[in-house]
């Protein structure tokens, strides 16, 4: 079990405009913060495994620092949503799933080849992903505390997408043959961000106004969004980098079409099934 209610207790005392709510829509706002204290927990042994992979990969000092920093951040998200749990009224504890080991890609040609593997699928990707979803959250949050809570997870998520950006640019240019080794990995990557996200959304299109305000948001939405920020934000910008990401993108989805993924499916989006991740 992950046990956060003394960390939560303390935090919970300054949320202190939440609205009185009726018990099943506050028994689905607990799930959703503590579903989001679960995952911001997990994320802290990603960035601690980056750290060892980015020193062998002898990344600079600064950016070694930065990831062991952002460890941190994410234990703190964890800490706030934990607050977030208490301060309506529930138990900051949670089951708490095997952690899947972050890859150590024996097969990558360099260390760096081995870590940039890792660094696009958790910044290039899954925190690019973070990005918009919370923040697309931010606009609908309706208490100032909860919304000062949401806006600082926010900040720190932007700069865990940035740091992945930015080392891209300032490793460019890549050399042609790791780029193209890194396409065959995009593709992988890019069908567990799918099963990875999707797997996360809450199957309902939203519970109204007043659950949006405490972050229970349309899973509908959130998947349009989702697929937006990979179509327009991420698969453009690791063609910036040099990565055949759209030919990637591609094949990622035929693999899910023919797991028969809904998310791929022929039907509109908003007609799909219907998230709760943050990162
Ligand atoms: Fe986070
Ligand atoms: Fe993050």
């Amino acid at each position: 079990m992950l046990d956060l209610r003394a960390e939560g207790a303390l935090g919970a005392a300054l949320l202190t405009d939440l609205p009185q709510l009726s018990e099943p829509l506050r028994t689905v706002a607990v799930h959703t913060w503590l579903g989001r204290m679960v995952n911001e927990h997990i994320s802290a042994q990603v960035f601690g495994a980056l750290l060892g992979q980015a020193m062998a990969a002898g990344l600079p000092a600064k950016r070694i620092a930065d990831l062991a920093a952002f460890a941190g951040e994410e234990l703190a998200h964890a800490r706030q949503c934990a607050a977030a749990v208490a301060a309506l009224g529930g138990q900051a504890q949670a089951p708490y799933p095997p952690l899947a080991r972050v890859p150590d890609h024996l097969d990558a040609a360099s260390p760096l080849e081995a870590v940039l593997r890792n660094i696009i699928a958790v910044c290039c990707l899954s925190e690019t992903v973070a990005v918009a979803l919370i923040r697309a959250e931010t606009l609908e949050i309706g208490p100032a505390t909860l919304k000062k809570l949401l806006d600082g997870i926010l900040a720190d998520e932007v700069g865990h997408a940035r740091w992945g950006w930015t080392l891209l640019d300032e490793l460019a240019p890549l050399d042609p043959a790791l780029c193209r080794r890194l396409d065959a990995y995009l593709t992988v990557a890019l069908v567990h961000l799918v099963e990875h996200e999707l797997a996360f959304l809450p199957d309902h299109g939203g519970m109204g106004d007043q659950a949006a305000q405490l972050g229970v948001c349309s899973g509908q939405a959130a998947r349009t969004l989702f697929l937006d920020t990979v179509e327009t934000v991420i698969v453009p910008g690791l063609q910036r980098h040099g990565l055949q990401a759209q030919e990637a993108w591609q094949q990622a989805q035929a693999r899910l079409r023919a797991k028969n993924h809904v998310c791929m499916s022929p039907l509109p989006l908003m007609a799909m099934l219907p998230r709760a991740s943050m990162a």
